[in-house]
């Protein structure tokens, strides 16, 4: 559920008309619901409530300093995956006891930076790392906190560009040597070893191979414990999916998950923690255009939008889709008609959706672009030299920008020449 409805013939965000804020701010722009995202972050807190917990969001999927003060209010923690990240939750005021510290590049210099202004746990991803981050923490006379990431060899039965859990990807150590490795942490005196870590993918649509996967887990639970090993948290990762269309089957909820945890993993008297990105954001925000032209190609129309591949790269990335949907509503028996929409930018791939039906549209007017607040914004470039869109933050009848749009001299403005020309 999200708070984009129609109201009066027009679409709102909570209670902002889109076609307020477009005339505000220009065409095209990100647009966030406070309603949703806190109702999306509390879904998977309450899920969890039953047990010992903290829900990290992955804040890869949206991380305006704006949604992550948002959540971060709630209460909730971060996963971070870059000393970027980790620089933007602690200026987003989260304390480093709710910030844990995932992926497989960790540098030296974000560990030394995460080590000496607090960070809650490292999520350890390789041997090397391991060895890396003990150097690290034995420099600044302290332990590194550290769960290791395990690949537990699921298929997560997703898009094959954001499945993890299989031997074949690049995340986390097999799960088969483990204990190998455990006990090489053990002996390393800059670290202190709490927890295991293990997340199997992105846009999970089914709850088996999370059940799998937990299983593993609760095996290696009891194993490292037999090791000698003080495992008292357990990080399951994020990757609960979202529905993208109206019609498909919703993926299982907050709730059920929440559920499977706790039948698997609840009595192990671990504290949990997750990492949703996705199911906190995604719907929680839309990316608004403006039609430019409707061309006509000889077996089809076209739908030239004012936003391209570079402001939302999923379609032409995963193939992904969108509902796009039309800003004043039609009327109702209003007839479909297929187009393909289109953005500006120089390539065929720039495509967000073939023979889409849509009710007509014409130059001029606006269209949304749903399930677009997860990796929307963040994974936008300035491609073709098109500046980075802005994003709004609504909340009831407010709304403000929350990242503006540069001009085009800002955009210039950063590159610099060198003394030679
Ligand atoms: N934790 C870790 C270690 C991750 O790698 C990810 C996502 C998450 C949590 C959050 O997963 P989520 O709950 O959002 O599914 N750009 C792609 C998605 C990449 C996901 C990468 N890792 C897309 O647009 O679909």
């Amino acid at each position: 559920m999200d708070h984009f409805l129609y109201r009066d013939g027009s679409l709102h965000a909570e209670d902002v008309p889109l076609a307020e804020i477009a005339a505000s701010v220009g065409t095209p722009f990100y647009v966030y619901s406070t309603a949703t995202l806190t109702r999306h972050f509390r879904l998977f807190d309450e899920a969890l409530a039953p047990m010992p917990h903290l829900v990290c969001y992955a804040m890869k999927a949206a991380s305006n300093q704006a949604i992550l003060k948002t959540l971060a209010d709630l209460g909730a923690g971060m996963d971070v995956v870059s000393g970027g990240e980790y620089a933007r939750a602690i200026a987003a005021g989260v304390p480093g006891e709710r910030i844990v510290f995932s992926g497989v590049g960790k540098t030296r210099i974000e560990m030394h930076a995460a080590l000496s202004a607090g960070i809650r746990q490292f999520n350890v991803e390789s041997e090397p790392e391991m060895r890396a981050l003990n150097e690290v923490a034995q420099s600044l006379g302290v332990k590194a906190p550290i769960a290791i990431r395990v690949n537990p060899d699921v298929d997560a039965r997703t898009h094959a560009k954001i499945a993890t859990g299989k031997s074949e990807n690049k995340f986390g150590i097999p799960i088969s040597r483990a204990r190998a490795v455990y006990a090489e942490a053990a002996t390393l005196p800059g670290l202190d070893v709490i927890g295991i870590d293990v997340h199997i993918g992105s846009q999970l649509t089914e709850l088996a191979p999370y059940r799998t996967a937990f299983e593993k887990i609760a095996e290696l639970t009891d194993a490292l414990r037999a090791d000698g090993h003080d495992i008292r948290r357990l990080d399951l990762g994020g990757g609960l999916g979202i529905p993208y269309t109206q019609d498909n089957q919703a993926p299982p909820l907050p709730l059920e998950y929440g559920n499977l945890i706790k039948e698997i993993l609840g009595d192990k008297g671990c504290e949990i923690e997750i990492e949703p990105g996705r199911l906190v954001v995604g719907n929680a925000g839309l990316l608004v255009a403006q039609v430019i032209y409707v061309k006509s190609g000889e077996d089809r129309d076209f739908l030239i939008l004012d936003a391209a591949m570079n402001d939302l790269l999923r379609p032409a990335m995963y193939d992904a889709h969108h509902d796009i949907v039309p800003v004043i509503q039609p009327a109702p028996g209003t007839e479909r008609q297929p187009y393909d929409v289109v953005g500006p930018v120089c390539e065929s791939g720039d495509t967000f959706a073939k023979a889409r039906r849509l009710t007509p549209l014409a130059a001029g007017d606006l269209v949304g672009f749903r399930s677009a607040g997860a990796y929307g914004a963040v994974m936008a470039s300035e491609y073709n030299s098109r500046p980075l869109i802005p994003e709004v933050l609504v909340n009831g009848d407010q709304f403000a920008v929350i990242r503006p749009r540069p001009s085009f001299d800002e955009m210039i403005k950063r590159d610099t020449l060198p003394p030679w020309l």
